[in-house]
């Protein structure tokens, strides 16, 4: 049996005591202390919600929350489960990407608007001029509005509504972070080369096909000067990611038009090859002009002399459209001989290194 001295106070008694797992006092509900959490405020035109429109529009909120939560989920789970490749897979992975995402921001959205609406009081605001630069006393009302909007906006006291957003905004914020995985892997060399390269295919020299129609062409068919053809590696004439490097441009030159800047060795019967992806930052280049032979590039006029080795002459270019050396087979069609001799496409990517390595291999021959 002990004393009890009303001296001492009891750690207990200083605290109010709280099960856990029972709801928390009203005020502790409120961002506002307890009196003014319940402190009406008596303004003209300040209309409080109808307790029951509040309630029904609670429960909206919340579903559209919650709809933004499962969306954003989806999202995630489409950018891993939908690879990107040929035209369908991406077609499909870009749906899934925007349908999920757009539902997403959708319900977040509509989730706020119904919340405002149906939740929060109905003010008459108006807005007074005043001068730009606020004095102290204007700075603490706003701060009490502040305040005193987050407590009406009932974000301590809806929990349901609390947490539903809180989970609606959880996988939309994990979101940029699962795009991150498209940093990586380094390229390490695959820019510098093309499928073009016999050795990739045991040393089989592919045709060169119509862009569009996949046939292959024989040079006695492409015999007209100053014609232009696309033409893509044969067997890979709808895979993208590869015709993004190699797909090439087929222009026909009187031989005797045919300049020292471009390789006659890599030639046929005039026939010259040039890289399609612009040096520049890798538009199709495809437009060409017959009389001056001049290859235009559509997105910021670089311009190429076809018959100097596809020279820039004009634009922002910086280096010449790399030439595919090209021969014909038993057939009489079309091949590659050779992969381009230097990185296709801008040249800000490992050009110093592959030219670099492009040299060292010139010496060696
Ligand atoms: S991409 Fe060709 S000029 Fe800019």
């Amino acid at each position: 049996m002990t004393d009890h001295n009303p001296e001492i106070e009891r750690p207990e008694e200083r605290v109010p005591r709280r099960v856990i797992g029972t709801p928390p006092p009203g005020a502790a509900q409120s961002l506002l202390g307890e009196e003014e959490a319940h402190h009406e405020v008596k303004v003209p035109g300040v209309k409080p919600q109808d307790p029951r429109t509040a309630k029904k529009g609670e429960r909206i909120a919340a579903l559209c929350f919650t709809i933004t939560f499962l969306a954003g989920i989806a999202f995630i789970a489409s950018y891993v489960i939908f690879q990107v490749g040929d035209i369908d897979s991406t077609w499909a992975s870009n749906l899934a990407l925007g349908a999920s995402l757009t539902i997403a921001l959708l319900g977040l959205a509509v989730g706020m608007v119904v919340w405002a609406r149906m939740v929060l009081p109905k003010y008459n605001m108006v807005q007074e001029r005043h001068p730009m630069a606020s004095d102290p006393q204007v700075r603490e009302e706003v701060g009490t509005t502040f305040m005193k909007g987050a407590d009406e906006s009932g974000f301590v006291k809806h929990k349901l509504l609390r947490r539903t957003l809180l989970a609606a905004a959880a996988p939309l914020g994990l979101a940029p972070l699962v795009l991150l995985k498209d940093l990586g892997p380094l390229p390490e060399t695959k820019l510098r080369h093309t499928v073009w390269n016999p050795n990739q295919h045991g040393g089989k020299k592919l045709r060169l096909m119509v862009e569009g129609t996949g046939q292959p062409i024989r040079a006695t068919d492409f015999n007209t000067p100053g014609g232009l053809l696309s033409v893509v590696p044969e067997g890979y004439e709808h895979d993208l990611t590869v015709l993004a490097k190699a797909t090439v441009i087929l222009i026909n030159l009187r031989p005797e038009e045919i300049k020292s800047g471009t390789n006659k060795n890599w030639t046929h019967n005039g026939i010259v090859a040039y890289s399609k992806i612009c040096t520049h930052v890798g538009c199709p280049a495809a437009l060409y002009e017959q009389n001056t032979h001049h290859i235009l590039c559509p997105c910021h006029q670089s311009t190429f002399d076809a018959t100097d080795g596809a020279k820039v002459i004009f634009g922002p270019a910086a280096r010449p459209l790399p030439q595919l050396p090209i021969d014909v087979d038993a057939e009489g069609y079309l091949i590659a001989t050779g992969d381009f001799p230097v990185p296709v496409g801008p040249s800000f990517w490992e050009r110093g290194d592959a030219e670099a390595e492009y040299r060292e291999q010139g010496k060696q021959t």
